[in-house]
């Protein structure tokens, strides 16, 4: 059965950004927040609270936070990998701060520098902290369906590390296919597996676009009822480090099908292209986005 709404998380300010090699002006980021803050989108996830030394571009990320005009219909989040990362965001007065963490050894630690077993804790103390700050907390699992250096990963195992996070008392959980593996049929029986353990009202999915199957594991996901995505708006993202990675589902395009298929987001289309639009002038790549392409056209 389908979902009759779909809430849509807009994630390119943190993680489209984050992978764009050349610096892009504050101002042009705050701008295309504000932009993205008119479109009916719920929620925009604006920066991280990472070290500098390892996403240059995203240190501006208290200023960012401090000077975007804020829509009270807007939940505003940022990535936060310590308490060193929450108390700059505390600072700059996010509402809802997202942990992160791998569902693999090998890539937990290329991301955050620690093992599985020692991340826990150091996030265990951020989500105790966040709270009493009254801010909610989003747990991310990374590498769901496959590991770059790994391959695949045990199903059990991703399923003990999203318990770990719940238990720690996060509200909802986002499963990264972070270098976009997953097939629509892998999607649904590790779905139909996961729903015996937590609510689909917790649960987000987050699938990057690498090979271009991330629309169909959407439709994967709704027939099951999920009814969370997030999305880059313009597919913005990919790892300037790994050849032919690319960034999260299009918002864009993820709204037109939604829309399309008579499910409500919210989001007005034509705002959502031309926020896009704005940002595609600033990054280097022309952005992969089907919708912002045929727009463009117009
Ligand atoms: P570390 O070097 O192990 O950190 O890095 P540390 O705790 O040993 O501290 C070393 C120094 O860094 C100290 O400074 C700290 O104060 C400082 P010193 O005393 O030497 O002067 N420091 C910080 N400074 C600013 N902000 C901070 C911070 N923390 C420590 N938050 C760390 C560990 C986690 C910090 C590092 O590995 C890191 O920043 N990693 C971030 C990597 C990243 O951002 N990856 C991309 C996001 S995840 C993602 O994209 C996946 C997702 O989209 C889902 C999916 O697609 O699967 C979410
Ligand atoms: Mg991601």
């Amino acid at each position: 059965e389908l979902p009759l709404d779909v809430t849509i998380k807009e994630v390119g300010p943190r993680d489209g950004l984050q992978n764009e090699s050349d610096q892009i002006p504050t101002e042009n980021k705050i701008e295309w927040i504000n932009q993205l803050s008119k479109t009916g989108l719920p929620y925009i996830e604006i920066t991280s609270f990472v070290h500098p030394k390892w996403i240059p571009q995203l240190k501006d990320a208290v200023e960012v936070s401090k000077q975007i005009e804020r829509n009270p219909d807007v939940t505003y989040a940022a990535l936060v990998p310590n308490m060193k990362g929450l108390e700059r965001a505390i600072e700059a007065d996010v509402d809802e701060v997202s942990i992160f963490m791998s569902a693999s050894e090998t890539h937990n630690k290329k991301n955050i520098n620690k093992s599985i077993d020692e991340t826990y804790p150091v996030l265990q103390e951020v989500v105790e902290a966040a709270r009493k700050e009254g801010k909610s907390v989003r747990g991310y699992v990374s590498t769901v369906f496959g590991c770059p250096y790994e391959g695949a990963v045990d199903e059990n195992q991703v399923i003990s590390v999203c318990q770990n996070l719940f238990d720690m008392g996060i509200d909802e959980l986002s499963l990264g296919d972070t270098i976009g593996v997953a097939n629509p049929l892998q999607v649904d029986a590790f779905l139909k597996k996961l729903e015996r353990y937590f609510m689909k009202d917790h649960i987000a999915l987050h699938f990057h676009d690498t090979r271009g199957m991330a629309l169909a594991n959407t439709v994967a996901a709704l027939q099951l009822g999920y009814h969370i995505f997030d999305g880059s708006a313009g597919g913005l993202g990919g790892c300037p480090y790994a050849k032919g990675a690319t960034g999260n589902v299009s918002t864009d395009d993820l709204n037109y099908m939604l829309q399309e298929m008579n499910i409500k987001t919210g989001i007005d289309q034509s705002e959502l292209l031309k926020a896009t639009s704005y940002i595609q002038d600033y990054v280097e790549n022309q952005l992969p986005s089907k919708q912002m392409n045929i727009f463009k056209k117009q």
